[in-house]
């Protein structure tokens, strides 16, 4: 069993391939909606606050907990805990998680794809018509696509920790950098780009309320992938020769700059396209941002560069963001195949089979969740609204559960593992940790404060999303 698991090649290696799970929607759509709706560089302020004092400690006891005992989940809970049932569950439900929020990751992610191929085919104005979206999620021709994403994705998987994820990450991420980079040096070029800037770089602090405190932590959660196990696997295809509180804090820049970064891509351009745009009209969904809206954008640039050249803005757009997903989607399948492959005693081949099965099985019932299946359209109904499929598995593994899920984490390290077995992981390959201030705030906050914050957001979530 323990010759099927991979590692990292290097602290590089777990860099990249960490920052190409955290890099993705969230990033590139959801994050400069969000600020701009909550008060610019203010928004900003507190998003880096909670990256800081809350993401950075649960990151780095995720990553420990997986370095430990290079396991998944489950196995990291069940062997910290001495296989104690009620943290196997917690472990499950770090499986669970990514598992379903696989499934409408990759129809998202299919979507992309059909934007690209239409784009391609000189179809950017058909896609910027209103209503179109609706149209595009509906066609029964998404099954084929699906199938293909299927098919590379867990054909990347099969090629293994070094030799499939980070080596994705390696090409894909640098080449995102320079894509948006390029994108962003485009924009600002545009007539009241200036304008977008201004709004988003001046903090107005009449805008913050609870509800934004609670959409800032949710949001730095799901930007840097945590709760969803994802660290917990990547940790143990850590080498015990690094360094985890360094590398963690890289990833954390790293996302947050391309988040950053996307805000000055996304505000400058919606404003370039109607200097008068009122910020709370736009989305609140980053899907409704990216397909109904972008498009509407990227057309009204043939003004300057011409239907090619407007065309050719939208499929650096598109792509730089299928790139984004692609890395994300990667990472969050490998959790359960890490599973699989720990805890049933598969080969990776069994196991990457296995996992393409049961995430197929789940993806064409949320595929069908847009109109083309009635009955997966209408699935439900919460909080006063009808729900399909697609609504519900994303509204409880991607509004909900995170935070519970880093709760679990919290609690667990700081009472049953012990800040000081927490400890004893960290100190290996890190010769300042101890005494560090880093390490005073942990055990200081990971079993108090953190926890509590955590607990607060899970449940007002939960009164919001389902109790209407
Ligand atoms: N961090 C990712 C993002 O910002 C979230 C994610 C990771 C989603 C992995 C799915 C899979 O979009």
């Amino acid at each position: 069993m323990a010759q099927e698991r991979g590692q990292f090649s290097s602290k590089l290696g777990f860099i990249l391939a960490a920052a190409g799970s955290a890099v993705g929607l969230g990033n590139l759509v959801a994050f400069p909606v969000m600020a701009s709706k909550n008060g610019g560089a203010a928004f900003l302020i507190i998003y880096l606050f909670f990256i800081a004092f809350i993401c950075y400690p649960v990151m780095m006891a995720e990553i420990a907990m997986g370095r430990r005992t290079t396991r998944n989940p489950v196995g990291a809970f069940s062997e910290l805990s001495g296989g104690q049932l009620i943290w196997r569950l917690a472990g499950m439900l770090a499986i669970l998680t990514p598992f379903m929020i696989a499934v409408f990751y990759t129809v998202i992610t299919v979507w992309l794809v059909v934007y690209i191929k239409e784009i391609f085919g000189g179809n950017l104005d058909v896609l910027s018509r209103p209503g179109n979206f609706n149209e595009v999620v509906a066609r029964p021709s998404l099954f084929g696509y699906l199938i293909a994403l299927l098919g590379v994705m867990f054909f990347i998987l099969l090629g293994g920790v070094k030799g499939g994820i980070e080596r994705l990450a390696r090409v894909l991420m640098p080449t995102l950098a320079v894509m948006l980079l390029l994108l962003v040096g485009f924009v600002l070029t545009l007539d009241n780009a200036g304008t977008g800037v201004t709004y988003y770089l001046v903090p107005d602090f009449s805008r913050i309320n609870l509800a934004t405190i609670n959409g800032a932590l949710s949001q730095a959660f799901f930007s840097l992938s945590l709760g969803m196990g994802i660290l917990i696997t990547y940790g143990s295809y850590f080498s015990r020769e690094d360094n985890i509180a360094d590398s963690t804090r890289m990833v954390a820049i790293a996302d947050t700059a391309i988040a950053f970064s996307a805000g000055l891509l996304i505000l400058p351009a919606i404003f370039a396209f109607d200097p008068n745009t009122n910020t709370d009209d736009l989305s609140t969904s980053s899907v409704g941002l990216i397909f109904d809206f972008l498009p509407q954008i990227f057309l009204s640039m043939q003004d300057t560069v011409g239907y090619g050249g407007a065309s050719f803005v939208a499929i650096v757009f598109f792509t730089l963001v299928f790139f984004a997903a692609l890395t994300s989607m990667v990472s969050i399948i490998e959790i359960p195949i890490a599973c699989w492959i720990d805890e049933l005693g598969m080969t990776r081949k069994k196991a990457v089979m296995l996992q393409a099965i049961l995430l197929t099985i789940f993806a064409v019932p949320a595929t069908m969740s847009l109109g083309i299946s009635d009955f997966f359209t209408n699935f439900t109904s919460y909080g006063g609204v009808t729900k399909s499929f697609f609504d519900l598995v994303s509204d409880v593994f991607y509004e909900t559960i995170l935070p519970f899920v880093g709760f679990t984490v919290c609690i667990f390290c700081a009472y049953k593992w012990k800040v000081s077995g927490l400890k004893e992981e960290l100190v290996i390959g890190d010769d300042k940790y101890s005494g560090s201030l880093t390490e005073r705030y942990i055990n200081l906050s990971l079993g108090t404060v953190i926890p509590i914050v955590l607990l607060v957001v899970f449940l007002s979530t939960v009164n919001q999303v389902y109790l209407g």
